[in-house]
């Protein structure tokens, strides 16, 4: 391996020992600091964004056996066996956390020791990188393999991407999944100017996200968030801000915007309100959807979606070229990072406490240097 000197053989790390409550995140400060394989970079973690992922893991949320909201409580009804997003078991012990920002501090025999040195993000989706496009060989970052919630991680070289910004350390952790999941969502929705976007959710992670990307892609953006985050979420640009569940979601967009339609519903949140987000598409209108927080079992009238002519997408795997143009985003200020708070490595139990409140607006992160 070339490195930079001074790489120690422990670390600190926060390690999941099993399904269930915030007990089973362990801080250890003496956990083996990973080893590059010829193909892979050695990364300095200086900070690691939060994400449902961790918790819907955590928790075994993903199971069949599950049907209620996320509460980030474990649930009795899960099977271990379908816990993870791809419908897997996961092996502990596990570090989570994807969303990082680092600085790469050795590079295997096969990667680019020009890595050496650079401020890099990582592409949480991990790809058999002679079958990329392949849907079926990704897996995620700090959910099958290492992540992190650590002094040090690895990935394959394929994965890093130099970031050249003045955003702080906390700030660029906030960008990776949030922000992928949301122009993932408004690809495959095929979002364009003039379309007017509903997003419930819109002051979490990736809603906030949602609203900046559709508008950078000259979208009309509705949010809809909790009474006391809207005048936070106004100052992300949407056009209108909804209540999170109006009793009368036509009358609440005329008011707004003068219409009783949208082109766009994309949405995170799901539950029992679902029905009312797919009765406000135009005909032709296009649903994409890429989590269910508030419950994912929802009730669909399929008259609605046939004869109103709807196409439902489905968006979690993103494909490889989309983290690229998002490290563009970022660097041409074209988005911008909305970060709530940033926690020690060390109380990540409490930030998760915090995370999953949802007093938030945008994304909260844990540093490992004081001065991220
Ligand atoms: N498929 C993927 O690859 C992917 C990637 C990222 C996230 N996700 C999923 O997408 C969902 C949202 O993620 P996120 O990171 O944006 O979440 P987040 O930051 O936690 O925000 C979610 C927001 O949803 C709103 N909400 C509405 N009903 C809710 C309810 N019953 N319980 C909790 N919150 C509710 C809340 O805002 P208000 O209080 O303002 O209503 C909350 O802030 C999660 O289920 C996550 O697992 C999936």
């Amino acid at each position: 391996m070339t490195s930079s000197p001074e790489i120690p053989d422990t670390m600190r790390a926060v390690v999941l020992t099993g399904h269930g409550g915030l007990d089973k995140l362990q801080f250890h400060n003496d956990w083996p600091t990973p080893v590059p394989g010829p193909g892979e970079v050695l990364i300095r973690v200086h900070a690691c964004g939060l994400n449902n992922t961790d918790i819907n893991t955590r928790t075994a949320w993903y199971s069949k056996g599950v049907s209620d909201e996320t509460t980030g409580g474990a649930f009795d009804t899960a099977d271990d066996g379908d816990a993870t997003w791809g419908g897997a078991s996961i092996s502990f012990p596990r570090i989570q956390g994807a969303d990082v920002a680092g600085t790469v501090v050795g590079v295997g025999q096969e990667a680019d020791a020009g890595l050496v040195g650079k401020l890099v993000l990582i592409d949480t989706w991990l790809r058999d990188w002679s079958d990329p496009l392949n849907l079926n060989k990704c897996s995620y970052f700090g959910s099958e393999h290492d992540g992190g919630y650590a002094d040090y991680t690895k990935v394959d070289r394929r994965n890093v991407h130099p970031v050249d910004c003045d955003l702080s350390d906390a700030e660029l952790s906030t960008f990776a999944t949030s922000y992928i999941t949301a122009e993932n969502m408004l690809r495959r929705a095929d979002v364009g100017a003039g379309d007017v976007v509903l997003v419930p959710g819109a002051s979490g992670g990736v809603g906030s996200a949602l609203i900046q990307l559709a508008n950078r892609r000259g979208a009309r953006t509705v949010a809809m968030a909790s009474d006391a985050k809207h005048d936070q979420v106004k100052s992300i640009g949407p056009e209108a801000v909804l209540q999170r569940a109006p009793e009368d979601l036509k009358a609440a967009l005329r008011d707004a915007i003068d219409d009783t339609v949208v082109d766009v519903v994309a949405d995170v949140v799901g539950g029992p309100y679902w029905p009312q987000l797919i009765d406000v598409l135009a005909r032709g209108g296009r649903y994409t959807c890429a989590g269910a927080i508030a419950g994912p079992m929802v009730d669909m009238d399929l008259r609605t979606f046939y004869l109103r002519d709807l196409t439902f997408t489905g968006a979690t795997v993103v494909p490889p070229d989309l983290f690229k143009d998002l490290v563009g985003y970022i660097e041409r200020r074209e988005i911008r990072p909305i970060l709530a708070a940033a926690y020690p490595l060390e109380e990540l139990r409490a930030a998760q406490t915090a995370f999953i409140s949802k007093q938030h607006i945008g994304n909260i992160v844990v540093t490992m240097d004081a001065a991220s």
